[in-house]
């Protein structure tokens, strides 16, 4: 008792001394922005709110002095740059301009900076949150070290359509699976304190909407109910803002005819006023100037002030907020107690990075040797957990160190796309492709044959206008490659393809209207199922894509996405059984591109389709087997598990009242292997109709051949909640159902009553 007490005690003077030490901060803080926003010049309040390219461009003393004459607050900087030419850059803000005000540094480091991790969507597939937030913190590091303060990232727009090519740097298509992976990265990304030399802002985007756009088309038009936004779009960047998320990005896109960046109701009403958030907000590159191509602003002018008071703070390489900003503040269009909020904003954030103490905090001087310091160990198990076993048809995988093996493929030996788009500084030498992790996993064991098969795609051209486009081409005719890959595949045991999307495909500004295997590559697949040899297909590629036909020819299929820096090992390490894969699909994969929007947590119609009773006029297409490839969810493992009906620990539950949720999980099989135990839930009955599933609370465990666990997950009385007609989350009483399984498909039910 008298232990507790000094305990608690001793508590109280803590906190005490830390709420006063964290009130001096904020003292502190608020004086030198009084001081700074009381001496600025209109001009240089303005120049506070733009970033620009930290690249030298044609005119690089032009770009100096407008660093020097308070024109620029921060900058926009390649995760390539060098570190002296960044110094340079703050050198002329924090020694030579009038208020000495430091600049920051943004950039995309979406998947790690030097050391390149699985794309986002790949880490996603792990369901490992754990594993993705040391990740973020490597990337964090890294990009710290060279000269980043901020990174735009992560991306949190739930996407339903793989037409569109950015899918690849998001989370996948759940809203809850995006919403704890936020949970994970933020903290990950920003360290214990933004102002620590390691920490590195997150500037969370696209908010919001962008995933949706129409017909998967890069920047096109998003338009969806209000309910479907609040409820299943904006719930990973609310987690992001609780999470401490510095700065949000705005979409290019427009919601409901208001381009995001001009949407007062999503900037003010949503973001400052029901989600209290306290960050900056920043405009997407060029996204004020866009406003005059959407249509919402005549001239550069008006696109300033409707971004700027709708709450776009700072804008991204735009010159309107120089150009027009003064003038609507000087019309009085702009009012100067706006103008100083933004401000304010901004210099808080360099505040809280720590910039007005030390504006070289993260110019320390670039570290030498770069390759060695790479974080390779963690990439490798990283990418490990990322990947996704598909098909396993009669234990084709794992394979014997001892066979001749036939590896095959435009990304057999392709350093260059298995690095994933948006690789920050990741360089292709530092990669390790399929080939050369096959290589070193057989340890001279066994041979391995190599051809490469078919080119990615056949028509150099098709790379022309992709952001990403370094790619390799072979100019031999299709027939002789593929000929010469069936000769290799004839000589071996098994045969591995590797095929797959170029890293550009799957990028900004690459969507695509059919999602098969690109080019020759299928003729290329068919030609080695001819062989009769066992066929293992490796896939590399940022969204799904569609395989009916690959699935059938190959005995195993392996989803890879762009698997990083370690991508060559980690796969070998699956294929040889080193590791037991563990990923689930954190996207449905269709049959076909017709059937987009595919999504597992959709709502049930009126005419549900049944497959037991098929009849006509029930909601399905009828000219293909209207089911998914792969369920959300979905992935095999070496071993097997099983999974018991779930418990509940009351069948009649109280408002407010918690539910626990028990299972048993067995490994039925003779590896030890990890799964992933997913909880949906539905609601019967509603005000609104409510999806067939949604995915509630998911754990990842390990287990011994033989082993069991009992799982518990708990469900939270807000997790029974929706957004309702008025846009609030509600729960009603009634009916729900508890499905339990290691896929969204195969489940088992139990049901309880909310009680009113
Ligand atoms: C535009 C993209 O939409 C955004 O995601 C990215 O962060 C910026 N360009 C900067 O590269």
């Amino acid at each position: 008792m008298f232990t507790v007490c000094r305990a608690t005690a001793a508590l109280t003077v803590w906190l005490i001394a830390n709420s006063a030490a964290a009130s001096d901060v904020q003292a502190d803080k608020d004086r030198l922005l009084d001081s700074l926003v009381g001496q600025m010049t209109l001009q240089e309040k303005v120049g506070q709110l733009r970033m620009e390219y930290a690249s030298a461009g044609p005119n690089p003393q032009a770009k100096l002095d407008s660093i020097v004459d308070g024109h620029v607050g921060a900058m926009f900087t390649s995760p390539a740059a060098s570190q002296a030419s960044l110094r340079e850059l703050q050198e002329a803000a924090a020694q030579r301009s009038r208020l000495h005000i430091p600049l920051f540094f943004a950039g995309d480091v979406l998947h790690g900076q030097q050391t390149i991790f699985p794309i986002s969507l790949g880490q996603a597939a792990s369901w490992d949150l754990q594993a993705i937030g040391k990740s973020a913190r490597i990337a964090a590091r890294e990009a710290t070290a060279i000269g980043l303060d901020m990174t735009f990232a992560p991306m949190l727009d739930i996407s339903r359509d793989p037409r569109w090519g950015r899918m690849s740097e998001g989370y996948g298509e759940d809203t809850y699976l995006t919403s704890r992976i936020a949970e994970a990265v933020i903290p990950a990304l920003q360290g214990p304190t933004l102002g620590a030399r390691d920490s590195l802002m997150a500037c969370v985007k696209h908010f919001a909407g962008y995933g949706a756009v129409e017909g998967g088309r890069d920047y096109n038009t998003t338009d969806m109910s209000a309910r479907r936004l609040v409820q299943d779009y904006l719930p990973p960047f609310k987690a992001a803002v609780d999470a401490g998320a510095g700065a949000v990005m705005t979409a290019l896109t427009s919601l409901d005819g208001v381009p995001a960046t001009a949407n007062g109701w999503l900037l003010h009403d949503i973001l400052r006023q029901q989600w209290q958030y306290n960050g900056l907000v920043i405009g997407d590159h060029g996204a004020v100037e866009e406003l005059i191509a959407h249509g919402v602003a005549e001239d550069g002018e008006r696109a300033a002030q409707a971004a700027f008071t709708a709450g776009t703070q700072m804008s991204m390489r735009d010159r309107y907020f120089a150009y027009g900003l003064p003038r609507r503040v000087t019309l009085g269009e702009v009012t100067a107690q706006q103008l100083d909020s933004a401000v304010r904003q901004v210099l808080a954030t360099k505040y809280e990075l720590g910039l007005f103490d030390d504006p070289y905090r993260h110019l320390q001087g670039a570290p030498a040797n770069q390759d060695q310091r790479l974080h390779r160990a963690q990439a490798r198990d990283m990418a490990r957990r990322s990947l996704v076993l598909l098909k396993n048809h009669d234990q084709t995988l794992p394979l014997s160190r001892h066979a001749r093996i036939a590896l095959v493929g435009p990304l057999a030996d392709n350093a260059v796309d298995i690095l994933g788009s948006w690789h920050a500084n990741g360089k292709p030498d530092q990669a390790v492709t399929l080939r050369q992790g096959l290589q070193s996993g057989l340890a001279g064991k066994a041979t391995l044959l190599y051809a490469k098969g078919a080119n990615i795609s056949d028509n150099p051209q098709a790379f022309a206008l992709l952001a990403d486009n370094q790619v390799s081409f072979d100019p031999r005719p299709t027939e002789t490659m593929i000929a010469e890959a069936v000769t290799v595949a004839r000589q071996a045991d098994v045969v591995v393809a590797a095929l797959g999307e170029a890293r550009g495909m799957s990028h900004e500004g690459a969507s695509r209207t059919d999602l098969n295997l690109p080019g020759q590559q299928r003729a290329l697949l068919r030609a080695l199922k001819a062989t009769g040899k066992p066929l293992v297909l490796v896939l590399m590629n940022g969204r799904p894509l569609t395989i009916g036909d690959e699935s059938q020819w190959a005995d195993a299929v392996l989803e890879t996405w762009f698997s990083g820096s370690e991508g060559g090992n980690a796969i070998a390490d699956v294929l040889f059984g080193e590791y037991n894969p563990s990923g689930k699909l954190p996207v449905t994969f269709p049959r076909s591109v017709g059937q987009i929007p595919l999504y597992y947590n959709h709502l049930n119609t009126g005419r549900p389709f049944d497959p037991a009773r098929p009849s006509v006029y029930r909601s399905r297409y009828y000219d293909i087997d209207d089911t998914p490839l792969y369920p959300f969810g979905y992935g095999l493992s070496y071993t097997d598990f099983s999974v018991s009906a779930p418990r509940l620990s009351s069948a009649r539950l109280q408002p407010g009242q918690a539910l626990q949720v028990q299972v048993t999980v067995r490994n039925e099989g003779l590896r030890a292997g990890e799964t992933v135990v997913q909880l949906y839930i539905r609601d019967r009955s509603a005000s609104v109709s409510r999806p067939v599933k949604e995915l509630k609370g998911f754990e990842k465990l390990a287990l011994e051949p033989g082993q069991e666990r009992q799982v518990t997950v708990q469900l939270s009385p807000a997790a029974l909640s929706f957004v309702d007609r008025n846009l609030r989350w509600v729960s009603e009483p009634g009916w729900f159902d508890v499905m339990v399984g290691l896929d969204s498909q195969t489940v088992q039910t139990a049901s309880f009553e909310l009680m009113p």
